[in-house]
């Protein structure tokens, strides 16, 4: 496994700033403890506190087929077994009743919270019903689950924001930005085609949104053309993220497009880069003349794609940090804290805007790969 779990970055080194909010945060509880103890209390190094150590958290997973959740799932259970707590770390293949059994296993089994990465963010209503006629705080995990009232935090990446950078990436290798962000004046035209995320996953609109935001004013001024007329996110959108459904619809857009020449493809994910990019080669593109095409996550094999010049682009975002994120949540939560929040307005579930706390991601590039997922420990130096 090339991520490195918790344990192998030194913490301080890893995110000195939450790492100090965790440990104040660890202190803060302790104090507590021990002042409603009676200053009886007798630590033992690492552990969640009170009637907080040994409790069983649930964490549930959407899939394995991407490295990206089994990086999240092993650092959010790593971090919580350093804390004390007791893991029920659940993978659901991307299916969503399996999600709901395996949620309804942690709730009878004990579960003294949650931490969810939905598949279906509308689907979790009536098990998180349950989950609150136990008390069970939840916490949203990178996606945000849609129409419960008992949804207590969030913790993501600013999607929007991943969505601007998988286009100004886009855009850049285009030639219509230079490399310090100001406009070349070319004209294009450039042709490029567009892909969305699952549609049952909130995070796929603020992606598009985000990614439009930029490429629109292009489209409206026919630098960027849509060959195929597909420009409503209904017409691009990728269910359940699958690699396979973006590849099927590459090869109906090349059809659709007949000969003219892409020059570039958004993508949102590196497993529809993956698809996308064996759709084009398939379709009689080299590697030499493929389209810009982008992606997020980061992931090995699209690193990869990049160091090798096909795939231009992905987004990092540091799950490391978003796990830590969510741990420092859960453990704030079981000890009667506030967990700390940055955003009170974007995350409207349609039941309650939930509180969330977003991080920052980064646009990697041949460019810049080293620096950002060598240097900072992400990957082995040996990975690529
Ligand atoms: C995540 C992305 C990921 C996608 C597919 C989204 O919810 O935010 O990081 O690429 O799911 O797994």
């Amino acid at each position: 496994m090339p991520l490195r779990g918790p344990r192998e970055v030194p913490r301080e080194k890893e995110h000195p700033v939450k790492t100090k909010k965790l440990l104040t945060g660890i202190a803060a509880a302790s104090a507590l403890v021990l002042a409603l103890a009676g200053c009886s209390g007798d630590r033992t190094g690492g552990g969640a506190e009170g009637d907080t150590e040994g409790a069983i958290v649930g964490v549930s997973m959407p899939t394995q087929t991407s490295e990206r959740w089994i990086a999240d799932g092993d650092n959010v259970k790593a971090s919580l077994e350093d804390l004390g707590y007791k893991v029920d770390l659940q993978y659901a293949n991307d299916d969503i009743s399996t999600q709901l059994s395996q949620l309804e296993n942690m709730i009878s089994g004990g579960a003294k919270a949650l931490v969810i990465a939905a598949i279906d963010g509308t689907a979790l209503t009536e098990v998180l019903d349950q989950a609150a006629a136990q008390e069970i705080p939840v916490i949203a995990y990178d996606r945000l689950i849609n129409g419960s009232e008992h949804v207590d935090y969030y913790t993501t990446f600013d999607n929007f924001e991943v969505g601007v950078q998988q286009a100004t990436s886009l855009v850049t290798g285009l030639g219509l930005l230079d490399e310090s962000g100001a406009e070349t004046g070319a004209t294009g035209p450039f042709n490029v085609e567009l892909f969305g995320g699952s549609p049952d996953d909130n995070n796929a609109t603020f992606f598009w949104n985000g990614a439009m935001s930029v490429l629109e004013p292009y489209m409206e001024s026919g630098v960027i053309v849509v060959p195929s007329g597909q420009t409503q996110f209904e017409q691009a959108a990728i269910l359940r993220w699958d690699p396979a459904t973006a590849q099927d619809r590459m090869d109906d857009l090349l059809t659709v497009i007949g000969g003219t020449k892409l020059d570039g493809v958004l993508s949102p994910y590196d497993g529809l880069s993956i698809g996308i990019i064996s759709a084009l080669t398939a379709g009689g593109y080299s590697a030499s003349d493929l389209p810009i095409v982008t992606g997020q996550d980061a992931e090995e094999g699209s690193v990869k794609s990049i160091i090798a010049g096909e795939q231009y682009s992905t987004i990092f975002k540091d799950t490391r940090l978003l796990g830590a994120q969510a741990v420092e949540m859960v453990d704030a939560v079981l000890n009667g804290d506030e967990p700390e929040v940055n955003d009170t307005e974007t995350y409207d579930n349609g039941e309650k805007i939930v509180p969330s706390f977003l991080l920052e991601s980064t646009i990697v590039t041949v460019g810049n790969y080293e620096k950002v997922l060598i240097e900072s420990g992400y990957y082995d130096k040996g990975t690529f």
